[in-house]
């Protein structure tokens, strides 16, 4: 199946809620804590950020997800203006389609001319790295002026994909010789299993310093390769049955990020959804978050600039309770954490940023 049309095939079931979990984000195991006596005026809250030299109207990010089809083109245009009116970042779907045909070029393009005022970021699959001229990977970026490039590592969803690249051998070679190279900056991003501290250690070590989770709880692409694979009369699906709920939950992927270095950028993305969540994101370490399935299902109900304001009143809302006037106080705010996420916290020892975040560890872990 060419690129293009498998593009297709992700867009239209990664809008079925049947492909969103089943793991949950363990974001429910974050409690904020309720000010009843905030200092605060609602109106005077600032929720702005700065990313990529941009000044943003909060921290979100459209998180990379089309391009290279026909109705790729619209899609990102619309994204585009929801992002451009709101600003806040965007990023572009895996540009692999229009290095195969670069007449698909326009349909990535279009976000840089529709959103000039925006940090724009490109997107590459890691299994893809090795195919590619360090002069194809740098067009990926200039042609559609990108103020960053994201490479996604997604070794789960290749491995259930049909024709997923499954040769992961030596890829970090491949970074560290890009992050070298390049005239922007890499930010390193799954797709919804998670990030690890391992992971991000290896490659802090050699100079990453954005890093996007993409956890689990959110859109399940082992859900949605497996039900391609099933279309295609393929028998893959019984061995990649038990990966749908593999991965690390996108509150955990934040505090195993966020525990390798203060000095990182981390966006906590995978099943953010509403403004509690955001808060909740940044409160537990993330600077900024990410999100993809609801704004494609908006946009195409044309209701995108509608669920990024509500995002945003949430968000705000959540911080008037919490008596965070801006981003920064957000980052410092009481937080109780519960449960699962508090047990693998202890488990994996895990220094948070947040020196308010009280972590009810058990004994019996
Ligand atoms: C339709 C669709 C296409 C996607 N394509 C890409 C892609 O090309 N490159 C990438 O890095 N992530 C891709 N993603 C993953 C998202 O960027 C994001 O990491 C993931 O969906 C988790 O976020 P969510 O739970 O908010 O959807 C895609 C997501 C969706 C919904």
């Amino acid at each position: 199946m060419s690129t293009e049309n498998r593009k297709q095939e992700h867009i239209e079931l990664a809008l079925m809620q049947q492909f969103q979990g089943p793991l949950t984000t363990l974001l429910e195991d974050v409690t904020l804590i309720h000010n009843a006596l905030p200092n605060v005026s609602y109106e005077k809250i600032d929720t702005s950020v700065t990313f990529l030299g941009f000044k943003l109207s909060a921290p979100v990010i459209i998180s990379g997800m089309t391009g290279g089809t026909g109705k790729a083109y619209e899609l990102n245009k619309r994204l585009a203006q929801v992002a451009e009116e709101f600003r806040i970042a965007l990023g572009v779907g895996s540009q692999r389609a229009m290095v195969e045909d670069p007449s698909l070029i326009n349909t990535y393009r279009v976000v840089r001319d529709v959103a000039p005022s925006i940090p724009i970021i490109s997107n590459i699959g890691f299994a893809q790295l090795k195919k590619l001229s360090l002069e194809q990977i740098e067009n990926i970026v200039t042609s559609i002026e990108a103020n960053a490039l994201a490479v996604h590592l997604n070794p789960a969803q290749e491995l259930v994909q049909p024709e997923g690249d499954k040769d992961f051998e030596d890829i970090i070679n491949i970074i560290e010789m890009l992050e070298h190279r390049l005239k922007v900056p890499i930010i390193i991003k799954e797709v919804g299993n998670g990030l690890s501290k391992e992971v991000v250690e290896a490659l802090y070590a050699i100079g990453i310093k954005i890093y996007d989770t993409a956890g689990a709880g959110g859109t399940n692409w082992v859900k949605i390769e497996l039900m391609r694979a099933v279309k295609s009369g393929k028998t893959l699906t019984l061995h990649g049955e038990p990966f749908i709920v593999w991965g690390i939950p996108t509150a955990i992927s934040i505090c195993e990020a966020r525990a390798v270095s203060n000095e990182i950028i981390v966006i906590g993305s995978g099943g953010i959804r509403t403004g509690v969540d955001i808060a909740k994101a940044i409160a537990l370490g993330a600077d900024l978050v990410g999100v993809a399935q609801p704004l494609l299902r908006s946009i195409m109900i044309d209701s995108g600039k509608e669920y990024i304001s509500l995002l945003i009143t949430q968000l705000k809302m959540a911080m008037a309770l919490t008596g965070a006037r801006s981003v920064e106080e957000l980052k410092s705010i009481p937080v109780v954490v519960l449960g699962k996420l508090a047990q693998w916290i202890c488990a994996r020892k895990l220094r948070l940023r947040n020196i308010h975040a009280y972590i009810h560890c058990c004994i019996n872990i």
